[in-house]
């Protein structure tokens, strides 16, 4: 008995899991029940990641604690992958106790080992947040280009990556300040020491060969020191003897595996030493996205060996999904949340789907919803499924529900059963797709050999009881044995199948027992087709999942504060006919507005283009504009004011407009 330890990346407490999330925890849970089902000792881990500065100022926009926030959505997480049937074994947190004291333990021993050094740095500080800012919270002109609003680290218009100081006239995402340069001391983990270490490492076979060779590239552009530490206010771990400094989110994120296997060992008497000691016999599997392999396949590796701890036995990275061949996007209604999947459709199509696409590598997989239903149709419904319904009506009404004493055709049988080792091989290796494509065609000589048989007209005819008898119980034996091969795929359906069958839960070993002179229940539709109709309902429901939500007015400590009267009189809000609109050559978010004024006429750029992509269409409506703003020059031209518009940003943008009878040039009041 092999004892093994799986885990799938954890994902941010942040945010709600979407479907693209899914396919990391069906490949992970399809291993892991796979690996139960032979008989191993196995356990798949997970955890809400839980600390760094987006969930800090998620919380704060929520008005809410980050430990509020965060139990809140591992609540949500939890019931989504529960009802995606993904079979965790325990679900934790990094914010919880265990992992504070395994990720000071790790720091310290790799302190102590010389691996950790400090630094004062200079970094971009908000002055009016009072916190320094990440990369991505950094924003302004690219320096290479000059593309307006790119982040601190790397240029959306030309892919120019580059240190957040460098942008142009650059501005706080998170209060539109100007950020200014401040000094502060970091703690640094010296990657470079585990040089030779990680290299032995890369080619031991821990790594697919693609995710190999991409390590090459990171060894020949050098190992760098890595900063571990980030400056109060943080939500995060403080580090020993550092007050006022954090364990950035990415030190003790991965810690959080072994934080919630400690748990785990807490509820079930396990040792964890005996996982992750040093020279240990257990195997450790991670299943990761490949935008997180360098924290995986060097970082943590390079922190645990650091510490004396054992390393992974294999890295496992998946590519990104796409829909219908394209990104996940909000205004196609692609970026499609785990909830909302399963509010219109059923798991198991998925799983299935994912699955009949899983092959071992790093590429992308495309979910065509098209595809996605003629597939799942005419597979599950119209195979496997089809094989029990076929079969099980007469069992039941001519046979008191009762299988044949004998199997009619043992070799066709026999076939079935040997096909099952290359199965398992497959879903060892993580074929998927082929373990799944082996199995159809199984289903296919079942269905076949139901045709050939035609059980329907044997039926009919007087003295043929025994071959109508022989007939169905070998179709739905063969049905046992393709059941069996699916079962890490749909649990589900597995399950239902076996109560149909009054079998316990079918161990690898014994999917090629053939069921003899064995009661069966009376048969109920495993699975329904997939309806197109809920499909389309599901990608008009994603459309609405961001238009729909109803905007939750500022805490009161985020509105402004009371002005008097005096102040509001010095704002001049006119009413402006919109003249013109048009796109600004090289801005991404910005659109140019001719104003009108009742004859007096303003130039203004205004960043609304993800809003109004045809902006033609603004032309001659009216909107109410400050007039008396400060003209402030942009990289475009002067701006001559504003308009007013409500809502959060992006897509969602809506600009003020007056009721009929209000005419340019009218003023505000
Ligand atoms: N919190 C980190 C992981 C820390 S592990 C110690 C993180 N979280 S995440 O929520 O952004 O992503 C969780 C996992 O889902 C990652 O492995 C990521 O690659 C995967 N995916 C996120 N979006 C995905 C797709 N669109 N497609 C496939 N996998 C995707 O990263
Ligand atoms: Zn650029």
């Amino acid at each position: 008995m092999r004892k093994i330890l799986v885990t799938s990346a954890l994902p941010y407490a942040n945010a709600p899991l979407h479907i693209g999330h899914m396919v990391e925890y069906t490949q992970t849970d399809i291993w892991a029940r796979f690996q139960k089902m032979r008989g191993h000792q196995c356990w798949y881990i997970c955890a809400d990641d839980a600390h760094g500065t987006p969930i800090m100022l998620h919380a704060r926009q929520k008005g809410i604690s980050p430990e509020e926030l965060v139990a809140r959505m591992s609540e949500e997480h939890q019931a989504d992958f529960r009802d995606f049937r993904i079979g965790f074994d325990n679900y934790h947190s990094t914010h919880s106790e265990e992992n504070r004291e395994l990720a000071e333990l790790i720091y310290r021993r790799n302190l102590e080992g010389g691996h950790i050094v400090a630094r004062t740095i200079t970094q971009l500080y908000d002055p009016e947040e009072g916190i320094f800012l990440p990369d991505r919270f950094i924003k302004g002109e690219c320096p290479r280009c000059g593309a307006a609003d790119q982040y601190g680290d790397s240029c959306e218009a030309c892919g120019a990556t580059y240190s957040p100081t460098e942008l142009r006239n650059p501005y706080s995402a998170v209060s539109g300040a100007t950020p200014v340069e401040k000094e502060t001391e970091h703690l640094f983990f010296r990657l470079q020491d585990f040089e030779e270490m990680l290299k032995a490492w890369t080619r031991g076979g821990h790594l697919q060969p693609e995710v190999a060779n991409k390590l090459d590239e990171w060894f020949e552009a050098g190992l760098r020191e890595w900063d571990i530490s980030r400056d109060a206010p943080y939500f995060g771990f403080e580090i020993p003897d550092h007050p006022g400094k954090y364990f950035y989110v990415w030190l003790d994120a991965p810690i959080g595996y072994m934080a919630s296997f400690k748990n785990l060992c807490g509820k079930k008497g396990l040792d964890f030493d005996d996982y992750w000691a040093e020279g240990s016999d257990a195997e450790l599997y991670h299943f990761i996205g490949k935008d997180i392999i360098y924290f995986h396949a060097l970082f943590w590796p390079a922190m645990l060996h650091g510490a004396g701890f054992r390393k992974p036995t294999t890295i496992h990275a998946h590519g990104f999904l796409t829909v219908n061949g394209q990104k996940m996007s909000k205004s196609r209604g692609s970026f499609i949340q785990a909830r909302t999947y399963l509010d219109h459709l059923d798991p198991e199509y998925l799983r299935y789907y994912f699955a009949a696409k899983l092959g071992p590598g790093v590429d992308d997989i495309d979910l065509n919803l098209d595809d996605f239903v003629q597939r799942v149709n005419s597979d599950l419904v119209g195979k496997v499924v089809n094989i029990a319904s076929r079969c099980a009506g007469f069992v039941t009404k001519r046979f008191e529900g009762r299988l044949a004493a004998e199997l009619a055709e043992p070799e066709l049988f026999q076939r079935f059963v040997d096909a099952g080792e290359a199965i398992a091989e497959d879903y060892e290796r993580r074929r998927y797709n082929r373990a799944v494509r082996e199995i159809m065609k199984l289903a296919d000589l079942a269905n076949q050999y139901i045709d050939e048989k035609r059980p329907w007209v044997v039926a009919k005819e007087a003295g043929r009881e025994a071959e109508l008898h022989a007939i169905c119980s070998m179709g739905l034996n063969l049905f046992k044995v393709l059941i069996g091969y699916l079962r890490p795929i749909l649990p589900g359906t597995a399950e239902k199948a076996e109560a149909f069958l009054k079998i316990a839960p079918q161990r690898w070993a014994e999917i090629g027992d053939p069921l003899l002179d064995h009661p069966i229940e009376k048969f109920k539709p495993l699975m329904t087709r997939v309806d197109p109709k809920k499909v389309e309902a599901m990608v008009e429901a994603s459309k609405e999942d961001m238009a729909a939500k109803p905007q939750k007015p500022a805490p009161a400590e985020e509105r402004a504060a009371t002005i008097d009267y005096d102040d509001f009189a010095k704002v001049d809000l006119r009413i402006a006919r919109i003249e013109k609109a048009e796109r600004v050559e090289g801005a991404d978010k910005l659109l140019r507005l001719i104003l009108d004024l009742g004859g007096e006429k303003r130039n203004v750029f205004a960043g609304i283009k993800a809003a109004y992509p045809e902006p033609e269409k603004l032309e001659g409506r009216l909107t109410v504009m400050v007039a008396n703003l400060a003209p402030r020059k942009m990289k475009f031209g002067i701006s001559e004011g504003m308009v007013l518009a409500a809502g959060p940003g992006g897509e969602e943008i809506y600009l003020l407009s007056p009721d009929s009878g209000a005419r340019p040039g009218m003023r505000v009041k």
